[in-house]
């Protein structure tokens, strides 16, 4: 097992900054996912890592030893792209054991290697099969396989599943979950799909412009959310917002807008602010109680818009003064679209962001 270690790393690619001053501690051992949308410089942060691509400034350290130029078979890395890459003419076999042919790994040896990995990711039966009589999920699987028989101390995965359907995406994120465990191997993993990223993460990465916007567990980032872009990025439906202003008010702290006040004074703020301050409130979807709300503080009344039946659940959209308000739903409340309907927000659960900045306060 290795540890990676990442240190002011600077991309640039044809004159573009793809990545800024990153920092990354990924400790031996760990699953660490790399979340973000498209464009933000995930595949370049692992193809830096896997030394595939030249670092413009900064180090990169695997395994306490500094990797920034060492050549990619050096690293102790596999890499397993989104295009499974298996050559066509070779069987399953042939191809998770290629690259432990042409570097000369005995023969018993890439056999013991084959099989192991073929027990793990059930291909056992496929080995004679050539990649076009795969379906899309055993393609990925043999594509795993590959790396997993190089036995090395780093896996990196650029989004892996994104190629297969949802029940196939699901199936195989629970075998990678058990393949991390059994392998121990330090893992990376690219992907734009957060609940994807909140399963499989020990911690993740959310990134945005080259940037990491916050490393921490899943579980943290959900319910503390380091900025704006990083609590609108997660959660589905995602964090309500209120735009207004805190304002202090005989030893309470009050955030207030035009149709809203909720006393904020048990918040616990990095910096008590001071004075009138631009803010704005977020509040996820399960922590807005509708209907019942005798006797709950800050409750304000909307007009219903629009049920999302989701089975076990129902999503509600609330017209609250031109803004769309989203909330779930769990009991069997009798709701109907056009009526008016009160609710209020758990204040022990809400997130407040600097107006200007963004930032958590
Ligand atoms: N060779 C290149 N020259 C110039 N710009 C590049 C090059 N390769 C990538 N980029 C730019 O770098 C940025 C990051 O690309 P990257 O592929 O790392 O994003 P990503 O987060 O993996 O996105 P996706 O989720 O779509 O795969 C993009 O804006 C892209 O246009
Ligand atoms: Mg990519």
């Amino acid at each position: 097992m290795s540890n990676v270690a990442i240190r002011n790393l600077q991309i640039q690619l044809g004159g573009n900054k793809v990545i800024e001053s990153l920092n990354l501690d990924v400790k031996a051992g760990e699953f660490v996912v790399l979340l973000g949308p498209s464009g933000c410089g995930k595949s370049t942060l692992l193809h830096s890592i896997a030394g595939l691509i030249d670092t413009t400034s900064g180090q990169i350290e695997i395994g306490g030893k500094d990797m920034t130029w060492a050549d990619p078979k050096d690293r102790g890395i596999a890499l397993v792209f989104q295009s499974y890459a298996l050559y066509p003419t070779m069987n399953v076999e042939a191809n998770m054991s290629f690259g432990l042919r042409i570097n000369g790994t005995p023969k018993a040896e890439i056999a013991r290697r084959v099989a192991r990995a073929s027990d793990m990711l059930q291909l056992g039966p496929l080995l004679k099969r050539k990649p076009a009589n795969l379906s899309g999920g055993q393609r990925q699987r043999v594509a795993i396989g590959r790396a997993i028989v190089r036995e090395a101390d780093v896996m990196l995965f650029d989004e892996p599943l994104s190629n297969l359907d949802a029940k196939l995406r699901t199936e195989l994120r629970r075998e990678l979950k058990q393949l991390h465990k059994q392998l121990g191997a330090t893992m990376i993993y690219v992907t734009h799909d957060q609940v994807e990223a909140m399963t499989l993460a020990q911690r993740m990465a959310v990134m945005k412009g080259g940037v990491v916007q916050q490393f921490d567990t899943p579980a943290n980032i959900y319910s503390e959310p380091a900025n704006l872009f990083v609590a609108t990025f997660l959660g589905s439906p995602g964090m309500n917002l209120f735009k207004g202003k805190l304002e202090q008010e005989g030893g309470r702290t009050v955030f207030r807008n035009d149709h809203m006040s909720v006393d904020v004074t048990d918040y616990p703020f990095k910096q008590q602010p001071a004075g009138k301050h631009e803010c704005v409130l977020g509040v996820r979807p399960e922590d807005i109680d509708v209907g019942n709300c005798d006797g709950a503080e800050n409750v304000v009344c909307a007009s219903v818009s629009l049920i999302e039946a989701m089975g076990a659940h129902r999503v509600l959209w609330l017209d609250f003064h031109g803004t769309q308000v989203a909330g779930i739903v769990q009991d069997q409340q009798h709701l109907e679209t056009e009526k008016d309907i009160s609710f209020s927000i758990r204040t022990k659960r809400i997130s407040l962001f600097d107006g200007a900045s963004e930032q958590r306060l």
